[in-house]
């Protein structure tokens, strides 16, 4: 599943010792492990070997160059958000061949920009952002790559905040109107029809959701069909959950199977945008312990991580694994974890029995890979933090720990308040 383990009690990634990376590059800090990201983008790309498909990692779960530098190595293409996305998607040499481009709010600026590079279609989330594109592409004398998101009204069954394909969701399209938008985006001549998308949620853990999409999917491709509307690609999105407690996802070769079976004589490119799934595992938060409290008898282990750094937890009370770093750590307590944001909702923990950890103690935040760095912020004007890489027995700076001056960069004073 993922390369930190444990030995002798203490724990290391791959083959170095956390505290080692720890004392180098300071804490908090992500680490990644290679050898993790590696084996989970080829599994997921390898469980679909029998059909013709491209894998686009969701670059918003993890958006370090370095990581979507790997997985472009590896022939990914990318699904982006944003123009910020395709640029770091282009700096880490990502195929433009091979992005997909997501989102309900694309601005005409962003619009240029995937056009320019060549991105291989939009997922159109509305009829105005459809004619958006094509006014755009005409203007530029291109032809846009198009698939519209439909939004196939299946429940993911996840948490509220992070399921997009119910009908009262701002992702997608109906399939209703989305039928009849196809046919409108048949007359706008700067589009190419390419494909149908759709995206139902994130951290899904059963397969039906999966399949009655798709169902609903083949409909609609049957029927464009019908219609002469030639769709060559079908992108199901992501959503494919993962292992935080005690939650069991079908592993991406069941997930893998159910889909091939399902989309069988399609004749479509398969895309998937898969973000959770490769990188949260693959990566942990690494925070040391600054003091232990009591406040009428509830234990406190305030770190130096806080809710800027790992907001999942603040933000839909999701759990994430406490490990500690060193093997010294005897006894186990029930605690909250919290940072030292000014805010109740900064924890990392609550209520949890972890080990009895002590001021100066190490403390390793598991899973945190997938919307971890990638959501962190500097609230409170707290640098973000580095992140490393671990590969083998080496470990590389990924991205280096903000300083003071990074914070305020770009920020003026103007003239009438200098003096
Ligand atoms: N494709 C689209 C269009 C998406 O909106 C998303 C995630 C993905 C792919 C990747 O989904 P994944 O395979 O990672 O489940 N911040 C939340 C998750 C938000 C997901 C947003 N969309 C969290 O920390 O749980």
């Amino acid at each position: 599943m993922h390369d930190f383990h444990h030995v002798k009690g203490e724990l290391w990634c791959e083959d170095v010792p956390i505290r080692e990376i720890a004392s180098a590059a300071g804490t908090p800090l992500y680490i990644y492990s290679h050898r993790t990201l590696l084996n989970h983008f080829r599994t997921f790309d390898q469980s679909f070997a029998q059909v013709p498909h491209i894998i686009c990692f969701a670059a918003k779960a993890n958006s370090n160059t370095a990581i979507l530098r790997l997985f472009a190595k590896e022939g990914g293409g990318m699904d982006i958000v944003s123009g910020g996305e395709l640029y770091r998607a282009l700096q880490a040499g990502a195929d433009p061949g091979r992005i997909v481009y997501s989102g309900v709010g694309k601005r005409t600026d962003e619009i240029e920009f995937a056009l320019t590079s060549g991105i291989l279609m939009f997922n159109v989330e509305s009829p105005q952002e459809l004619r958006a594109i094509d006014e755009c592409a005409g203007r530029m004398g291109k032809k846009a790559g198009v698939a519209l998101r439909v939004n196939p009204d299946v429940d993911p069954q996840t948490h509220p905040h992070i399921s997009t394909g119910l009908k009262e969701n701002k992702f997608g399209i109906n399939i209703e109107t989305s039928f009849s938008e196809y046919l409108r985006a048949r007359e706008l001549v700067n589009l190419d029809i390419k494909g149908v998308s759709c995206h139902i949620g994130s951290q899904v853990t059963k397969m039906t959701p999966f399949i009655d999409a798709l169902e609903r999917l083949k409909d609609l491709i049957g029927r464009l069909r019908a219609e002469g509307i030639n769709i060559r690609y079908l992108d199901l999105g992501g959503g494919l959950g993962i292992t935080y407690n005690r939650e069991t996802p079908p592993p991406p070769s069941d997930y893998a199977n159910a889909i091939m079976e399902a989309s069988r004589e399609l004749n479509c490119t398969l895309i998937f945008e898969p973000g959770r799934v490769i990188v949260g595992n693959a990566g942990i938060l690494v925070t040391k312990v600054l003091y232990t409290k009591t406040n009428e008898g509830k234990n406190f282990v305030v770190v130096d991580a806080g809710m800027n750094d790992l907001i999942r937890p603040s933000l839909y009370n999701s759990f994430h694994g406490i490990q500690s770093v060193s093997a010294n750590v005897k006894g186990e307590i029930v605690a909250d974890i919290v940072g030292p944001i000014c805010e109740s909702g900064d924890y990392l923990a609550k209520e949890r029995k972890i080990p009895a950890f002590e001021r100066g103690d190490l403390v390793a935040v598991m899973s945190a890979g997938a919307y971890g760095f990638a959501m962190s912020s500097n609230y409170n004007s707290r640098p973000r933090v580095a992140e490393v890489l671990v590969k083998g027995a080496g470990y590389y700076t990924i991205r280096k720990r903000e300083e003071y001056a990074d914070i305020i960069r770009g920020e003026e004073i103007p003239d009438f308040l200098k003096s």
